[in-house]
């Protein structure tokens, strides 16, 4: 092996959340195809998760390390509220991730730290290395449309367009969205309940928005086939942009093999279910990792789905719903059938799926993208609000259900996508998205190529 590769090593950190842990791990296993070494950093609280779901991992030049969150381990709210984990981390955990990055490890003779690949969503992790002049990329786990979007607050808060004023027509068009000014609403804002400009969400995203050209370069789990338009311009604010998504996809055609990043157990009994239907007649309804909704909303959804009167698997975590359930609300039946967590790439390739209800997680909209499964997006907060409208808008794969999640509403458009004209439409478009996702992950394609410049870009920061 050549000597670059030898001694490079990359540290990855992602935002101790699902999502977030996801699509670093499959990049950290992506780079570790390089032959680098590769150290990825969880919290302790998820590592100790991770190690009961995982089954083994023995990747040559690998290794996980742990810092706290800062959380007494007795503290079971799940998930831990974002910004008091931001603060934690910061304030409690910079110290432990500033000793991981300098230290050197003797015994196992790994090499100092060449390189680290950063969350854009987690500070902390590009401030330490940045401040010990280690170069740092900044992998943006989202859509580009909707980094696109964030990055655009400020100048939306200068143009007076943010916060939205109290009345205004949530369904207006924004014009301060660089590049994307004819599609973005109102409505479709991931900080459009902020009243203030000090609201601690808005300056986040503000925060967020200055740190996206801070590294040497910007990684994107996205595809030129999916986010042309917004990649474009990303590319005049970070010159340096390699888009290289979706990561599974490209993982699966470089190594053949991928090591799962769930932090809880898959209910593979779902999949029997699927065997026993027919083809094309069951919606999967799942809400990512952190959604949450009250309990008259999900009983509301609940009827919508029973009235439509499809198949219908549904991911029900045991935080999803506030207040709780009843047993008898939880019966599985011919018609519906429940999991505390699915084995979600599965689900979506089975041939019964007809159709995803999602959250409009980005991670969850690669899945179904590559699927070829048309969506109907039911968007909680960031980055899923603005991925549902260019799912629906601009892709053309999904109806946006955005902000209507009444019975009837819900009956209607799982009607509509199953069944109706406008369902062979979302289907149709799905595919043909899907067959040039496909390809752009494959050899001669540009995820395939981009990451190999990628590579190359690491090798180079080697002494
Ligand atoms: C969060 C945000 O909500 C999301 O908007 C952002 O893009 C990333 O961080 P999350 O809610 O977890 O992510 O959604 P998503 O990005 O879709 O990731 C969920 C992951 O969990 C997907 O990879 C999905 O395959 C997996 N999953 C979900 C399962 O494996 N099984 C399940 O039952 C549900």
């Amino acid at each position: 092996m050549a000597e670059k590769e030898a001694n490079t090593h990359v540290v990855l950190f992602p935002l101790p959340g699902q999502g977030h842990i996801g699509s670093m791990l499959k990049l950290a296993q992506l780079l570790s195809t390089a032959g680098f070494y590769v150290t990825f950093v969880h919290t302790e609280r998820n590592y100790r998760r991770y190690l009961l779901t995982s089954t083994s991992f023995h990747v040559p030049k690998f290794r996980f390390r742990t810092i706290p969150d800062g959380f007494p381990d007795d503290d079971s709210r799940s998930p831990l509220p974002f910004l008091e984990l931001q603060e934690s981390l910061d304030t409690k955990c910079r110290g432990h991730y500033r000793e991981l990055l300098v230290a050197v490890d003797d015994q196992e003779e790994w090499p100092p730290v060449t390189c680290v690949v950063a969350d854009q969503a987690l500070p902390l992790s590009l401030e330490v290395p940045d401040e010990l002049g280690i170069p740092v990329m900044i992998l943006a786990p989202h859509s580009a449309c909707s980094i696109l979007t964030s990055y655009s607050i400020p100048e939306l808060i200068r143009g007076g367009e943010l916060p939205i004023p109290d009345g205004a027509n949530m369904d207006e068009l924004l014009q301060g969205v660089l590049g994307l000014e004819g599609i973005v609403r109102r409505r479709d804002m991931s900080i459009r309940s902020a009243k203030s400009i000090q609201d601690p969400f808005l300056q986040f995203e503000v925060k967020m928005s200055k740190n996206l050209p801070r590294g040497r370069a910007l990684i994107l789990n996205t595809t030129e086939s999916i986010d042309s338009l917004s990649l474009r311009h990303i590319r005049s604010i970070c010159p340096t942009t390699y888009a290289l998504g979706p990561f599974h996809v490209l993982l699966r055609n470089i190594k053949d093999e991928s090591h799962s990043a769930s932090l809880s157990e898959e209910d593979r009994s779902c999949i029997a279910w699927l065997d026993s239907k027919p083809n094309k007649s069951a919606v999967y309804v799942s809400f990512g990792s952190l959604a949450a909704m009250p309990r008259e909303a999900f009983l509301e959804f609940q009827q919508g789905l029973l009235d439509s009167g499809y198949y219908f698997l549904w991911v029900i975590r045991p935080d999803m719903v506030e207040g709780g359930l009843e047993e008898s609300e939880l019966t599985a039946s011919e018609q519906r059938y429940f999991v505390k967590w699915a084995p979600q790439e599965e689900v979506l390739a089975h041939p019964a799926v007809g159709c995803f209800l999602t959250h409009s997680g980005w991670n969850s909209t690669l899945e179904s993208i590559f699927a070829g499964v048309p969506m109907i997006c039911w968007p909680f907060f960031a980055d899923q609000l603005i991925n549902s409208r260019f799912a629906s808008e601009v892709w053309k794969i999904a109806l946006d259900m955005k902000d209507l999640c009444g019975r009837s509403h819900v009956e209607r458009m799982v009607k509509e996508v199953m069944s109706g004209e406008k369902g062979e439409e979302l289907r149709n478009s799905s595919c043909e998205m899907a067959d040039r996702v496909k390809k752009s992950a494959e050899e001669g394609g540009s995820s395939y190529a981009n990451f190999k410049e990628l590579v190359g870009h690491i090798k180079s920061l080697s002494l």
